[in-house]
């Protein structure tokens, strides 16, 4: 395989005096490796789970419009920028940025957004594990046929007691864990990519069964209408910051996971079409993940706008209620667990490139240092959930009031730190890059494409995320 293949930007590494490039570079087998590895990170909890519920509380369609042209305007651009550092850097996101930026004559703290991208990775990683941990606990009580014929309350009571218990959290978090070091312990190719190349088939078959399955329903239509028909009398101003927030977290930006994972594209690949091409399917996943959903909710005669326990206590309800629901709602378990997994290894990835590059301890041990690391930081959302949800750090500030930890890092990384690093990367590519560069990574092929990328860049797309982040602020 090309494991072991040498990294074709150390050819332009070349200039770059003392880089000190590594000989050897692991690399995706092919174009379509790095577009189903990229869609498998884009594609997970945030589709199924958290797209879902946040339509359903902002009331639908408009919420949608909404998010559709935060992906266009800022998602696409800020993913073909990540990508494209983290080619022609060829390294962990801190050290591609440093290096690029001392490249092109700029300062080195360019490394901070990468850095603040790694501590994004760790503060996500943990909580996002400790959801899928409840994703695993799930696909054992759908088998088990516990939600069928169960009350609205029994649900709702087995959900809360799943959360009131930190024991069954810490080893649903532990499994999903244990899960994610094995994939990315084992490498970029002979590990992720094998894994990758069986979980997003499987996911994509999967999503295709449960839409099959909701269009039997008879309330396909009514999901359709809640999606697509816009209502801007229910869309608040949180609402269009939870829909930019939403942008950057579906298509994994502004936390350098991108940049890892460009870091590994094989240089003929265009940049362009690609992140085209994966932010489309991250699209099309959410859309379909909510038509599978929400008519499975409406034909049991359940309310859309449930808040985050939609997936976990209003579908059970549905699933225990409806025919074929054991079967169905078990596939629905495992697809949510597969579309996690492929999410989590790419959060762990950028943590174990940058221990690789500045410890050069082997793949294992960078691995097992970031996972347990990682492991151990997501007690602290385990605990939110119960024993402390009570502890509110920044409850003094009125933002944050009630605001447990788990929330706090939900909110720091989503709302703040994923947009300023996003933010920060378009700056960077717009007008601190060599332009040559730019364009060379690109690799657009028509030069009108290419300006008008940059316009979008350079202007459209900061201007968008600072005119929320600001608004949001004030
Ligand atoms: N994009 C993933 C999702 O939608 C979450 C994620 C965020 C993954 C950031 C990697 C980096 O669930």
């Amino acid at each position: 395989m090309t494991e072991l293949t040498q990294n074709p930007t150390a050819g332009s590494a070349a200039t770059d005096a003392g880089s000190g490039a590594k000989a050897a570079h692991p690399m995706w087998s092919s174009r379509l490796a790095f577009i189903l590895a990229a869609s498998g990170s884009a594609v997970g909890l945030g589709n199924i789970w958290k797209f879902p519920y946040i339509t359903g509380e902002n009331g639908g369609g408009a919420f949608v419009l909404v998010y559709l042209v935060c992906i266009a305007l800022i998602g696409i651009p800020i993913m073909m920028a990540e990508v494209a550092i983290g080619r022609r850097g060829g390294r962990s996101p801190i050290n591609s940025m440093r290096q690029l930026a001392q490249r092109d004559g700029r300062s080195k703290r360019w490394a901070w957004i990468g850095g603040m991208g790694m501590l994004s990775s760790y503060l996500i990683l943990s909580f996002y594990s400790v959801i899928g941990g409840w994703a695993l606990a799930y696909v054992g009580k759908s088998a088990g046929g516990l939600f069928v014929g169960a009350t609205t309350e029994q649900i709702g009571a087995q959900f809360g007691a799943l959360l009131a218990d930190p024991y069954s959290l810490l080893l649903w978090h532990s499994v999903f864990m244990a899960l994610v070091i094995l994939i990315v312990a084992r490498g970029v190719t002979s590990g992720m990519e094998k894994a990758i190349n069986i979980l997003m088939p499987l996911l994509f078959v999967l999503l295709l069964v449960m839409v099959g399955y909701a269009l039997s329903t008879d309330r396909f239509a009514d999901g359709l209408s809640f999606l697509f028909t816009p209502d801007f009398s229910k869309l608040s101003t949180e609402g269009v910051l939870t829909a930019l927030g939403h942008a950057f977290f579906t298509l994994s930006l502004g936390m350098g996971v991108m940049m890892a994972y460009g870091s590994y594209l094989p240089k003929q690949v265009s940049i362009a079409k690609t992140a085209v091409t994966v932010s489309v399917v991250d699209t099309l996943v959410a859309l379909l993940a909510g038509l599978a959903i929400f008519p499975i909710v409406f034909s049991s005669g359940l309310e859309p706008g449930a808040g985050p326990g939609l997936i976990f206590n209003t579908l059970p309800i549905a699933f225990g209620q409806i025919p074929g629901g054991v079967l169905f709602g078990t596939l629905f378990f495992v697809l949510l667990v597969v579309a996690a997994v492929t999410s989590a290894i790419s959060l762990l990835e950028p943590v174990v490139e940058w221990f690789e590059e500045q410890k050069g301890y082997d793949r294992l041990r960078c691995t097992l240092i970031g996972g347990i690391s990682i492991w151990a930081l997501g007690i602290l959302t385990i605990l939110s959930l119960n024993e402390w949800s009570g502890v509110h750090p920044l409850g003094f500030i009125a933002r944050f009031e009630g605001k447990t930890i788990f929330d706090l890092f939900d909110y720091a990384t989503a709302n703040l730190m994923m947009p300023l690093g996003g933010f920060f990367t378009a700056l960077f590519l717009g007008w601190f890059m060599s332009k040559q560069a730019a364009e060379n990574e690109l690799s657009f092929g028509n030069p009108l494409a290419f300006k008008l990328f940059m316009f979008v860049l350079r202007f459209i797309t900061p201007a968008a995320v600072l005119l929320v982040f600001v608004y949001n602020l004030i």
